[in-house]
């Protein structure tokens, strides 16, 4: 799959293509959300993370092949990136930071290209035209960095103890292979990870096999068919114990946990699979060709993740944890935010889920959870009402409490002003209306509006979804 054998000229011409493209490349779509001619933009005009994503194409394929060795940290790859170009392109951008690259093709021909920040770009031999489906490969090597959220939080890279953690939300996928990292542009992918023999390298999707590499090395490929956001791309390398089975609808079920946690996980995972059915009974048809769970060490990361398919655990997931990342496979992975605003549309969602799941377990209701958090949530989440879930106040504040538990108060207010079959027929509407795509706050309220064209449900948008302050309760 890798053209790299095609590309060894290109290191030698490098200096000469820096400048080239310094040159007649300065200042090419600088901010703006519109491919032109010379270079697509750098961004595409994300409200909190500008610089993600790029404009000019369309990923529809990663090919990603990447060989780890745990104790030098060093990763070696190649990214083969399917794309169809929206605009004419002489030059555009993917996202990478850290690495080396070594070389980078379009089309099977050297490529010049120049690094700036957290942007590639790169300059076909020829011109691309709009319409016209490419592929561009990039050879890189490097110890990946592990990025720092402006919410102070860990991403990207994270080296662990027996191996490393790859996390993408919402802008550390760019640390370990070149894309457009954006929400608003979904692709399949293949990904292939050599790693020492005895080590397991867990991805997206299913693992279609593994082969010896030589060298005392095996090579796991996993295939992701469905539309992933490259935010919710993994690896995780290390030492795993595995579990292959299938739910009682024949769905493949992948489940890797750290040998130290296999004990204190057993429980809580055992009953995925009555997750999975009662998710489905609530939200629809699970969106995707395979489930499972990825378990690290509680130190790992700092928080568990919907990575598509197998949400990571740093440490044994409690019952609401599973129910929470279940749910984002719903809201987050199949129907995906447009862009970092719409956060609300998948933490909202899974924090309800988590309501919801209690209130059908015998717990609190969630017209219980939601009114203790009226009257008393300020006293334990002291932000809760800072900002309205659906215009967070800066990027440092995407997964903010205002973003989950307020958000969740927007799904039950539209619970209590339709009744509960009304509000199921909406919940598994709107997921099946966008399953594999993107939407954002505007084309949700629109749904819910069409959906109960009696109610009223002004007010919930003005004061809970978009106002500030502590919204007053009819
Ligand atoms: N989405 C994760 C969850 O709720 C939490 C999370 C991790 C997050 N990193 C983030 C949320 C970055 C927003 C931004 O399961
Ligand atoms: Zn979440």
């Amino acid at each position: 799959m890798s053209s790299s054998a095609r590309c060894v000229p290109v290191v030698a011409a490098l200096s000469a293509c820096v400048l080239a493209l310094a040159a007649c490349d300065g200042g090419a779509g600088s901010g703006g959300g519109s491919g032109g001619a010379s270079g697509g933009a750098s961004g595409v005009g994300d409200p909190y993370f500008p610089e993600a994503g790029n404009g000019g194409y369309d990923v529809s394929h990663y090919g990603l092949t990447l060989s780890y060795d745990p104790d030098g940290g060093r990763l070696t790859g190649s990214a083969v990136v399917t794309a169809r170009a929206t605009a004419d392109l002489s030059a555009f951008r993917l996202d990478f930071v850290g690495m080396e690259v070594a070389g980078v093709t379009v089309e099977g021909s050297a490529a010049e290209f120049r690094r700036d920040g957290q942007e590639l770009t790169v300059r076909p031999s020829d011109s691309l035209a709009e319409g016209e489906t490419f592929e561009v490969a990039v050879r890189y090597s490097g110890s990946p960095r592990t990025v720092t959220d402006p919410d102070g939080s860990k991403e990207g890279w994270l080296r662990t103890g027996d191996g490393a953690l790859a996390l993408g939300e919402p802008v550390g996928s760019m640390a370990w292979f070149p894309g457009n990292h954006h929400p608003s542009d979904k692709a399949s992918y293949d990904v292939a990870v050599t790693v020492p023999e005895g080590l397991t390298a867990v991805s997206n999707g299913e693992l279609r096999s593994r082969k010896a590499a030589g060298g005392g090395r095996t090579t796991f490929f996993w295939r992701t068919a469905e539309p992933m956001a490259s935010y919710l791309a993994t690896v995780a390398v290390g030492e795993f114990t595995v579990t292959g089975s299938t739910t009682r609808d024949g769905l493949p079920v992948y489940v890797a946990v750290d040998p130290t946690q296999v004990v204190a996980s057993r429980a809580v995972l055992a009953r995925l699979p009555e997750v999975m059915e009662w998710a489905q009974d609530n939200f629809g048809p699970y969106p995707f060709s395979s489930a499972g769970a990825i378990v690290d060490r509680p130190g790992d990361a700092g928080y568990a993740l919907e990575t598509q398919n197998r949400p990571v655990y740093p440490g044994a997931p409690d019952l609401p944890t599973l129910v929470h990342e279940t749910a984002h496979q719903w809201f987050g992975d199949s129907v995906t935010p447009k862009s970092w605003r719409d956060m609300w549309l998948n933490e909202g969602f899974a924090t309800y889920a988590e309501w919801l799941w209690a209130e059908d377990e015998g717990g609190a209701t969630a017209e219980q959870t939601f009114t203790g958090l009226y009257e008393h949530g300020v006293e334990e989440y002291a932000d809760l009402w800072d900002f309205p879930p659906a215009k967070p106040t800066s990027a440092a504040h995407v997964s903010d409490k205002p973003v989950y538990l307020r958000g969740a108060m927007v799904v039950h207010r539209i619970r209590q002003t339709v009744g509960d079959d009304a509000f199921y027929d909406i919940v598994q509407g709107w997921a099946a209306a966008h399953r594999h795509g993107n939407a954002d706050t505007e084309a949700f309220t629109a749904y819910v509006e069409e959906a109960a064209p009696d109610a009223d449900f002004d007010g919930i948008w003005s004061d809970w979804l978009y106002g500030e302050g502590k919204p007053e309760l009819p």
